[in-house]
């Protein structure tokens, strides 16, 4: 177990925030991560498990042992008649995972291409886009139980899957995962439920899961900045869900509105919210907001955390203001 003392987590996340980790532990292994926990509650110290750090606000330096999840590997787990189940360790890159797993013939998770971030933080935050989420994919994962001292495995169900949420986020000290399996229909069928890829694909005839994964990809790429090249942690906020109530006053008062049927209410697009306040483009010293997509803060180079913290608290306040929509921050903060 490699450990470096106070040192910088600047290419551990995708805003290129220059902090440090007390001690910073390269975890290669799960049968390190009972000894990584142990250290850390032996001294009193707090721990954390970082994968990609692609949905990450580091605005302070961090106290105690910072855990780099980098434990790799993949493979066809089982199959039965209907499905593949396929697991991938956690340390893995998410989109990598996603290629790989086209091309060894286990389509299905091609809607998710090139999100930043590792697998095993895949299913914390329920990642999702252009008309899928994990949930939807999800078998059961494998994690260590830092509370029981033991390794589980949780099952979809377990989890708690909601939109950009799971168990996980409820109570992150509670369990480290370390491979996740997903469950992948053999009678593959082209989701196109995002509005872009029906349009692109409505009338195609032989489509595979390599075109949509194409397509994904190059509509993500004509809207979101790359975190390589600008400091992005993907959308910055939830898109909130309002009443029917709350949805019909703010139809009648804005035609324009964005909004989608959700639950018993309705999910409004913040990124319009936002934009509508007249922010996209918007730069603050070394920060700003992405002038494609107003859902996106980036950091232009040489911010910090604390400064991107006062700009997205600027954002609230302006879009509470104008619609009475309260916005909530999506990444984790440490700060
Ligand atoms: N819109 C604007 N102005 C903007 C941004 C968006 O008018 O500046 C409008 C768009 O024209 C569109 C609507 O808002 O009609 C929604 O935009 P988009 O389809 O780009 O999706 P989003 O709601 O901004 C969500 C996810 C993304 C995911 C996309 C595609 C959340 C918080 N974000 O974004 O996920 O890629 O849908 O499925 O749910 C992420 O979580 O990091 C992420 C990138």
């Amino acid at each position: 177990m490699k450990i470096d003392l106070h040192a910088t987590l600047r290419a551990h996340n995708t805003f290129g925030f220059d902090v440090s980790a007390q001690y910073l532990v390269h975890l290669t292994q799960a049968e390190e991560l009972p000894v990584f926990v142990q250290k850390a509650l032996d001294q009193a110290l707090p721990w954390q498990v970082f994968g990609g750090g692609s949905n990450l606000v580091l605005a302070a330096d961090l106290k105690g042992y910072t855990g780099l999840m980098q434990i790799m590997g993949r493979r066809l787990m089982r199959e039965d008649a209907d499905y593949f189940y396929v697991e991938a360790m956690a340390g893995e890159n998410w989109h990598d995972f996603v290629l790989w797993s086209l091309e060894q013939g286990y389509p299905g998770l091609e809607n998710l291409a090139l999100i930043p971030g590792t697998v095993g933080a895949s299913p914390i935050q329920n990642i999702g886009a252009y008309g899928l989420e994990v949930a939807q994919v999800f078998d059961s994962l494998e994690a260590f139980d830092v509370q029981n001292n033991c390794f589980v495995r949780l099952s979809n169900a377990d989890c708690a899957f909601a939109y950009r949420h799971s168990l996980f986020k409820e109570d992150p000290q509670r369990y480290i995962v370390t491979s996740v399996c997903f469950k992948l229909p053999k009678k593959w069928q082209a989701n196109l439920t995002y509005a872009e890829l029906e349009k692109a694909f409505a009338n195609k005839s032989d489509l595979s899961a390599k075109d949509i994964f194409n397509k994904v990809c190059e509509i993500r790429s004509a809207k979101l900045p790359d975190p390589k090249v600008l400091g992005n942690s993907g959308s910055f906020f939830h898109n909130p869900v309002v009443t029917h109530e709350k949805y019909q006053e703010l139809k009648k008062r804005f035609p324009n509105l964005i909004a989608y049927p959700y639950a018993e209410g309705w999910k409004l697009a913040a990124g319009w919210l936002i934009d509508q306040c007249g922010f996209k483009g918007y730069r603050v010293g070394h920060l700003g907001v992405y002038e494609k997509q107003a859902l996106v803060l980036v950091n232009h180079g040489g911010g910090t955390g604390s400064e991107l913290l006062a700009l997205a608290k600027e954002i609230q306040d302006k879009v509470l203001a104008s619609f009475g929509v309260s916005l909530s921050i999506e990444p984790v903060v440490f700060k």
